[in-house]
């Protein structure tokens, strides 16, 4: 059956599970998939701000929760994925975004640093993902899957070897994991994000000079063909499109939006 256009977005009745979705890219996120009909939890280790963006989207007429929950623990995962399923009543989205991103360069790299970036991109994704699909599937349906990479998958950006390592994880995990469970309907995909400005950006620059920021914004935007850092709705609506009908021939695809830095 062919759907008409205005469907192809379409997520009501929908539930999606955001991870890392008080601020940045996942607040983004989980802004559009309520706009498209989606009722949304938002899980993120910082429970303050988790509430204020649920209280956000409530406010605007959309259905949303909120769920304190750190993406690096399997607990947790668990716990998120049922306490969506006991709010809303099902889950068919989950959105893996929570991330990391420490700057430091490889030969200080300590074990703490290591295990903490690879735990909660990498470990956090799949434990997600894990718990995800099994409530998927226990309810008999499928469902779709969205891991939030990053070019460094794809090109080291320099001093964030555990980074690199943990999104060029990220990538085969979604491949390998799509190619499990695109039988049970489940659909894994990813999007490698560019450079995009979030209070993450910004906080990994903080402590420079006013002069050393603009050197190094300048660096950046000299890379990037379209001549601009990307905004976290950038992501958001290519996360729409995977979450919905639009994308129900996509399995294990790798979307990268950087304006053009990875073909420079
Ligand atoms: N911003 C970029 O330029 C960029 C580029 C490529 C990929 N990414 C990826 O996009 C994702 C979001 O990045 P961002 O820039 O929006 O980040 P951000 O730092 O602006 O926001 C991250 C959010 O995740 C939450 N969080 C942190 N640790 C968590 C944990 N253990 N469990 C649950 N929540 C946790 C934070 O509280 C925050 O709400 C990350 O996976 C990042 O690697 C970002």
């Amino acid at each position: 059956m062919t759907l008409p256009v205005g469907e192809l977005l379409n997520l009501s009745g929908k539930v999606a599970v955001v991870t890392g979705a008080a601020m940045g890219i996942g607040k983004a996120i989980a802004a559009r998939l309520a706009e498209a009909g989606a009722s949304v939890v938002i899980a993120d280790i910082n429970p303050e701000a988790a509430q204020k963006t649920a209280e956000e989207l409530i406010n605007d007429g959309y259905k949303a929760a909120h769920v304190q929950s750190d993406a690096s623990k399997i607990e947790d995962a668990e716990r998120t994925i049922s306490q969506a399923v006991d709010v809303f009543g099902d889950v068919d989205i989950l959105v893996n975004n929570a991330g990391i991103y420490p700057f430091t360069p490889a030969i200080d790299m300590t074990e703490a640093i290591w295990d903490k970036t690879i735990d909660i991109n990498l470990k956090g994704t799949m434990f997600f993902c894990q718990a995800a699909a099994r409530a998927m599937k226990d309810r008999g349906h499928g469902g779709k899957i969205i891991n939030i990479a990053s070019i460094d998958a794809f090109r080291p950006t320099g001093n964030v070897a555990h980074y690199d390592a943990s999104k060029g994880g990220v990538v085969m995990l979604t491949k390998a994991l799509a190619k499990e469970w695109a039988s049970l309907g489940i659909l894994v995909n990813a999007v490698a994000p560019g450079s995009i400005a979030t209070p993450g950006t910004s906080a990994s620059i903080t402590g420079l000079s006013d002069e050393k920021k603009a050197a190094l914004t300048r660096a950046f935007l000299e890379k990037i063909p379209l001549g601009r850092m990307g905004e976290p709705d950038d992501i958001a609506k290519i996360v729409l499109f995977l979450a919905g009908p639009a994308a129900d021939y996509m399995v294990g695809a790798i979307i990268i939006a950087d304006g053009g830095y990875l073909v420079n």
